[in-house]
């Protein structure tokens, strides 16, 4: 990992390989390491970079809501300054809001987008201020007392990987208070992005979880339908966290669908 003060914040990234860049973008509560199953097998290819961001993993968190544009500016101000072109977005669930952010504010900057278990709908307000409180008791009590008891709901029912389980702890484990109540209050004011959807000029590729309790695959279809010419893949057995659970299968779909883009 390789750290670089992006916009006042200390962030660590993974950055290897040479060729087309790949920016992956992991969800919440989780960081790069999420992508870990597909760093190796795309950095023979690609130029693989992978940010923890601002508050996850091992970059500094900043206080208050983070908004899904701030860490798109951060994601800009990196490949800026790691010299990428337009990369290729492959983004996570939260991720997937920060890609749209990104698309929205830096179009030239996206060679495709590849939105994985994620939607353009903005929260309910019930959901919302579900959120705003998970942040105030993130903010009394400590990140676990939030993230664990998500757990439950992140794979697929046919999962019985007991290894797995502990990584994914493990990963929400390094994220820091301040980090997940920004990120928190920062989702619960996200805009709703469906009207953007046909803006949305990039080659995209939609993966979905048949077995996704987080974002349901009627979402993620819902947000392919909207973006022309978006294909949409539902993987079988999978749940909310669809690269990890089946990065084999996953990995096969990416690889296919990037070699289409030379
Ligand atoms: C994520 O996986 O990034 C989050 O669960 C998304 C969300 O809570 O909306």
């Amino acid at each position: 990992m390789t750290a670089a003060t992006i916009n006042g914040v200390q962030y660590h990234y993974i950055d290897a390989g040479e060729g087309q860049p790949l920016l992956f973008v992991h969800g919440f509560p989780l960081s790069s390491a999420a992508w870990k199953k597909q760093i190796k097998p795309f950095q023979s290819s690609y130029r693989v970079i992978a940010p923890d961001l601002r508050g996850f993993g091992d970059s500094e968190a900043s206080s208050g809501a983070v908004p899904m544009t701030q860490y798109a500016e951060d994601l800009y101000v990196l490949l800026n300054e790691l010299n990428a072109g337009p990369t290729v977005v492959v983004a996570h669930s939260m991720g997937g809001y920060v890609a749209l952010a990104f698309a929205r504010k830096f179009p030239e900057m996206v060679r495709g987008l590849v939105l994985v278990n994620t939607k353009a709908g903005a929260d309910t307000p019930e959901a919302a201020a579900g959120r705003r409180k998970s942040a105030e008791q993130v903010n009394a009590d400590g990140p676990k007392s939030v993230v664990d008891g998500m757990l439950a709901k992140f794979f697929s029912p046919s999962n019985k990987d007991s290894a797995l389980v502990n990584e994914v702890l493990d990963i929400m484990g390094a994220a820091k208070a301040p980090g997940v109540a920004g990120a928190l209050l920062g989702m619960a004011e996200r805009p709703d992005s469906t009207g953007f959807l046909p803006q949305i000029a990039a080659p995209t590729l939609v993966i979905a979880g048949d077995d996704d309790q987080v974002i349901p695959p009627a979402e993620s279809k819902q947000l392919a339908d909207g973006i022309r010419g978006a294909k949409l893949q539902t993987v079988p057995q999978a749940g909310h966290l669809v690269a990890m659970e089946k990065a084999d299968e996953f990995n096969r779909i990416l690889k296919d669908w990037l070699g289409g883009l030379r």
